[in-house]
């Protein structure tokens, strides 16, 4: 998958993206990261990004030209379809479905905002999709690109070294993960569930199942009110 991102500060989102996971991906050729800037796209001596807005208030946003310039040219740097993406706290809420649906995609450009964002005929016509990473205001959308791309990039074939544990994610049932144990198996913390040296794998997979239910009832009650069981869980559970 290749993904461009445009941003006034590249550095920031090169970063995250050379590092753990996703940078380790990278080198593996699952995913490539590429950052545009668009001050390099603005067209008068002093590569001006930014304007006032129209009918006052206070900051400025972002020109139309240098971004539509961007993102033709991060466009037409590779063949594929590119799927555009603005990130600002007025887009649907990221959840892990969305990011799944995403990480199959060949292209992304995902565009970042800063001052007070874009002027919205630029989002009308170039953007395919709005996405929030939370209902909190960041000072720009680099946070949550990298947000996405690590999402995303720790889904990529290949790129988690135990094939499992993408599945095992929490979310990826609709559920919050369950606790987890290693070494030691005494500690002045405490002891082990004992179910998890049982041996008994039936009994270890129920466990952990009733420890996601218990857990994301506690926690996040809005998650299980939208969810259903299948088959399998119930099954386990009636055992
Ligand atoms: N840019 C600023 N705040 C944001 C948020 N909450 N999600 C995505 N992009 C943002």
């Amino acid at each position: 998958m290749r993904v461009d991102v445009i941003t006034l500060f590249p550095e920031f989102v090169d970063g995250c993206a050379r590092v753990g996971v996703v940078g380790r991906a990278q080198e593996r050729g699952l995913i490539s990261v590429t950052s545009w800037n668009p001050r390099e796209f603005a067209t008068d001596n002093y590569h001006t990004v930014d304007g006032r807005p129209y009918g006052g208030g206070p900051g400025m946003l972002m020109l139309i030209g240098p971004l539509r310039d961007t993102i033709a040219a991060a466009k037409a740097a590779a063949e594929a379809p590119a799927k555009v993406i603005y990130l600002s706290p007025q887009g649907a809420r990221l959840t892990q479905r969305k990011v799944q649906e995403l990480s199959v995609l060949p292209r992304l450009v995902l565009l970042c905002g800063r001052y007070e964002g874009v002027d919205e005929r630029l989002l009308d016509h170039e953007v395919d999709e709005e996405l929030s990473i939370g209902d909190y205001v960041l000072s720009g959308g680099e946070l949550a690109a990298a947000v996405l791309i690590d999402a995303i990039g720790r889904l990529q074939e290949g790129a988690l070294n135990d094939a499992q544990s993408a599945a095992q994610d929490s979310f990826s049932e609709g559920l919050l993960d369950c606790p987890h144990y290693t070494r030691p198996e005494q500690h002045e913390l405490g002891t082990l569930p004992a179910v998890l040296i049982s041996g008994d794998h039936a009994a270890i997979k129920r466990w952990r199942l009733k420890q996601s239910l218990g857990r994301t009832w506690l926690r996040r009650p809005d998650l299980l009110a939208r969810m259903q069981l299948d088959k399998s869980a119930r099954a386990l559970l009636e055992e």
